[in-house]
């Protein structure tokens, strides 16, 4: 269920980019997709956050690391404040508060898909902690993608930049930068659906180990 209401929101997502980047569209048309996009957004963002603590506790039920109810309750946590975040920086667009959770998320993101990448990767060179193949490189994977979107959300950014040419300050040079930054957001958000689809797949096949 997170999965489908995590791609499904992202694709309309990805074609409201197509939109976007479209000059031809008024200022007004594209800063109404650009609203509209950040609240599409909340899906992919809440979803991904509360696919830990499922995770989890899937992962609990196979007996693939002893996970405690301490460990299962800190993940949930953590999946439902995260969740709480991105729904706050929506409803305080434009507040110092949601300045100040912009900051803690790329932190959190920063660290956590650290945490992952390197569990996964210390898994797969020596077998611990997490002895299943599969599960370390999901887990691997899983980290990555923190940082996939820690990429995007810090290197591009087309909205603000679109934002702050405002109504009259569209020139062929801030459109093609639009454009371009528009571009590579999409083309690495594809990059992400492929590691996403990998992930799903690694915990539907089991494929080695
Ligand atoms: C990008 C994030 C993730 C996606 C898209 C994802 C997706 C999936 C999907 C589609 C399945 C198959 C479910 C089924 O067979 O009905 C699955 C299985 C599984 N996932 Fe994930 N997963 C993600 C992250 C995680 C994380 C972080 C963990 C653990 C901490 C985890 C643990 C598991 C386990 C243990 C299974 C096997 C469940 C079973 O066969 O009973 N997943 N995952």
């Amino acid at each position: 269920m997170l999965l489908v209401y995590w791609l499904g929101a992202d694709v309309g997502l990805w074609l409201a980019m197509a939109f976007i980047k479209d000059a031809k569209l008024s200022f007004e048309t594209r800063a109404t997709l650009i609203k509209l996009a950040f609240y599409i957004d909340l899906f992919p963002r809440c979803t991904f956050a509360l696919i830990l603590p499922v995770g989890m506790q899937l992962a609990r039920d196979l007996e693939l690391y002893p996970i405690g109810d301490g460990l299962l309750a800190a993940a949930w946590t953590i999946g439902i404040a995260w969740s709480a975040l991105h729904l706050a920086v929506v409803a305080f667009k434009g507040k110092p508060l949601a300045k100040t959770l912009l900051v803690v998320n790329k932190f959190y993101e920063a660290v956590a898909g650290l945490f992952f990448m390197t569990i996964g990767g210390l898994s797969l060179a020596t077998g611990a902690p997490l002895e299943a193949g599969w599960f370390a490189l999901k887990i691997f994977l899983f980290g990555s993608i923190f940082w996939i979107i820690l990429g995007i959300d810090t290197v591009f950014q087309p909205f603000t930049t679109l934002l702050r040419m405002g109504p009259h300050g569209s020139t062929p040079e801030g459109e093609a930068l639009v454009r371009r930054l528009t571009n590579k957001t999409m083309a690495w958000a594809v990059f992400m659906y492929v590691v996403v689809a990998a992930v799903a797949f690694l915990g539907r096949v089991k494929p080695f180990w």
